[in-house]
Order: structure tokens, then sequence, then C-alpha cells
């Protein structure tokens, strides 16, 4: 599907963005192994969450919608009839790969081409140890086989900054005979710790090593999902692309863990305020306002590109439009996402007329740029498809965005609401 992008002036008005979609898959799961009813609101109507409903479901979990909110019945899980399909998911298949490796029957599961590019190895190894096993295709690829069985907690250093790493160890650990502990080398997302509580887990976390105690007995929940912080990226990005912004983004999800974003982008001279902070289900939610700024160059190296890993295709755009340009650096990780990003971003810059340098971990955008309209390619790739289309509003004519479908995978309505605020 192409969509065409006309370029703007100004955003203006107000948004609210679909249920986070890292959250979601973790209520998702957590709710289909929980002993009673979870209700989940404004859960992510992205198609890699509704994936993991469809697999949760397969897996003998009673999935139903009721007055807009996410109901599940969950409990013991039973062996699924077919193969489990994690489309375009990778927290999918890699957070569910860890209760498929406790449960006491073999499933096999695997996803769309993109997928099946995407490197297991990082969560085969630690499952193994556990006491799983586990086939891939060549050793490290989806489609994987997991034989489940008795597990035993074991102490793992992650070797990779990933919160899917984590999550999958610890969701295994949930099952498993002794204490779980997983060491990370720097702090990652922790929707995953704290669902874990909010569902009534036995979890100690001391920064970036996390303890789960033996036999989490977990209990169903009411929970509200709060807005995804990585889909208002680019909106934020938008309103400082334009001479004319004045966008409030209605209830987001600001946990600490996530929010380097906001703190990056003020640093590069952004004005985003944060109104109204309030928690739910042990997740600080917000509103922000965002205002026309001049924005300045900025550097993403070390612990602070794992914490902005999904933002950098909106950072590049925004990069190239800044004063000073952006590097990003210690960014290998973006070779393996739905697409290899950094080809990707480069690829589309080309397009647009825009220079960057890439390396093989990260790149480099001279600030000052001007962008030219062009054919987008998404590649099939949700963020590249929202970043490009934003990167179309500042552009000197009309863009084409080939693959806009992608953006479903996280944010369905992603087109009708640049519409409504970019006129
Ligand atoms: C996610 C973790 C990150 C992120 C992904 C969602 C999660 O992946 O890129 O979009 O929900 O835990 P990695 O764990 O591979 O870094």
């Amino acid at each position: 599907m192409i969509q065409t992008i006309s370029p703007a002036r100004a955003v203006e008005g107000m948004v609210t963005l679909p249920g986070d979609k890292s959250i979601s898959h973790r209520y998702g799961m957590l709710g289909a192994i929980a002993e009673g009813t979870t209700t989940v609101a404004n859960y992510s109507t992205g198609a890699d969450c509704q994936s993991t409903l469809g697999a949760m479901a397969a897996l003998g979990a009673k999935i139903e919608r009721r007055d807009g909110r996410v109901v599940i019945q969950g409990g013991a899980l039973r062996e699924p009839a077919d193969d489990l399909d994690a489309g375009n998911s990778g927290s999918t298949i890699r957070m569910l790969s860890g209760i498929l490796a406790a449960q006491p029957f073999t499933s096999r599961i695997g996803g769309d081409e993109s997928l099946s590019r995407r490197p297991m190895q990082r969560i085969i190894a630690p499952l193994t140890q556990m006491g799983a096993r586990i086939e891939a295709r060549d050793g490290k690829f989806p489609p994987l086989t997991i034989h489940g069985g008795e597990l035993h907690g074991i102490d793992y250093t992650l070797p990779v900054a990933s919160a899917q790493v984590k999550s999958c160890v610890l969701l295994a650990g949930i099952f498993a005979k002794g204490d779980t502990i997983v060491r990370e080398p720097v702090r990652t997302r922790d929707h995953t710790e704290i669902a874990l509580s909010e569902f009534g887990a036995d979890l100690e976390v001391e920064r970036r090593v996390i303890m789960l105690h033996e036999g989490a007995r977990l209990t169903g929940r009411e929970l509200s999902v709060p807005g995804d912080l990585s889909s208002a990226a680019f909106f934020l990005v938008a309103a400082l692309l334009m001479p004319e912004a004045d966008l409030v983004i209605h209830g987001v999800g600001l946990n600490p863990t996530r929010s380097a974003l906001l703190d990056f982008l003020m640093s590069m001279g952004a004005s985003i305020k944060v109104l109204d902070l309030n928690q739910t289900g042990g997740e600080v939610v917000g509103d922000l306002r965002v205002r026309a700024s001049k924005v300045t160059g900025g550097l993403i190296e070390g612990a602070l590109t794992a914490a902005l890993i999904d933002e950098i295709p909106a950072l590049a755009v925004l990069g190239a439009a800044s004063s000073g340009g952006l590097t990003v650096r210690d960014a290998s990780e973006l070779r393996v996402k739905e697409t290899d990003r950094i080809a990707t971003i480069a690829a589309n810059f080309e397009c647009m007329g825009l220079k960057i340098e890439t390396s093989p971990d990260g790149f480099r955008i001279p600030g000052g740029q001007k962008f030219h309209a062009a054919r987008i390619d998404s590649a099939g790739d949700h963020r590249i498809a929202m970043a490009f289309s934003v990167a179309a509003l500042a552009a000197d004519g009309p863009c084409q965005i080939q693959g806009a479908e992608a953006a479903d995978v996280s944010f369905p309505e992603f087109f009708s609401t640049l519409r409504e605020i970019a006129g």
C-alpha cells in the first residue's frame, strides 16, 4: 500500500496513542498463565500484540474483547494443535519461548520472512542451560521447536543488552526449580519486572541484577496499558521538524527505563513539558506537550543507544534537520531488527537527497540538511515507514511511502492520526 504525504508547516492538536507494545505483550502472556481473569484496557491495537494474543489463545487461554478491553481467562497451558505464529514479532517469539520451554509438551513457533532472519541463539543458550531442548533452523533462526519440560533456575549474565532476552529467562524462571537471576550489562526496559510483581511474583531488583524467587504464583489482574512512548517519538519528531507546532500527546508511558528519549530531545533543545504524572500497574504515565523548537545536534552511544534503540529511525530524521547533526555508535543491534535499520535508514536518506555515513555499528548524519520529495520504501519495517512519513512532512513536495501498511505492526492508526495533526 502506498500513502502519499504532503508537506506541512505546522502540527497541532491532541493525540492519544495505542497501548504500549512492550507492556501489552507482557500483560497478554502473563494474563494467560496467571490463575483467574485478567482484564486489560488500552491493549495495543498493533499486529504484533495480536500475534501474542493469538498464540496464547492457541495455547488454551480464553481471550475475548469486552467494551474495548481484552479479557483473558488464564491457567495451565495446553499443547497447541498447530504451529504458533509470531508474525513479525520478535518480542512474541523470544519472550513466549521462555514460557514454552517450561511446558510439558513440544511446540513449534515461527513467523514471517523478516522474523525468520532474526537471531534466536540469544534465547536458545540460556533456555538450554535451564534444561530445555530447542531446535532452530541452522541452529539459530526461527522456526523453533521447543521440547518443554522441567527447568531449573540459573544465574545468567546477558551477553547483549536485550529486554526480550531478560524477559525470556524470567518468564521461564516462573516455572523453574530454584531462583533465577539475570544480570544485565546495561539497564534495559523493566516492564517484565514490574508486571511480574503486579501479578504476584516474588522478585528482587537491584539496578542491573534481577532475582526471581522460585514458586511464583501469578493471579489475574485489572490493568491499563499506557500509551506507547516509542510511537509518541514520531509525533515528537514531527513537531520538532515544523516551524509551527503545539501538540499534546495524552497518556503516554514514561517508565524511567524508556524515557531517555525525552531527556535526549530536551538536551538537543526541544521544548517538551511533562504534565499530569500518574501511575498505573506500577508504570508511570503522563501527558506530553511539545512545541516548535530549534534543535542542535546529538550523540547516541553506550548505554544511551540501548535506551533509545527503537527511536533511532525517528531521531535520524530529526538529526538531518538539526543544526549539528546526529552521531549514533554502539548500535550493531540495529542491524538485526525488523530490517537492518542502518541500511534501511541509509537507503531512504539517499532517496531524499540526504547525507549519511554508515559504519558497522552506527552512522553519522550532518545537520542542516534539506529534505527532497521522494518515493520511500519501508522495506516492510513499521518504524522505517513511520519515521520517513514524518520526514515527508518536511520535504519540498509530496512523498510516496511504499509499504506503508508496515505501520500496522505497532500503530494501525498512525496515518489517520498524522493527518489529523498535520492537516
Ligand atoms: C523490546 C525490547 C527491545 C525493543 C523491542 C521491544 C521489549 O528489543 O527493540 O522493540 O519489549 O522487550 P531487544 O530486547 O532485542 O533489544
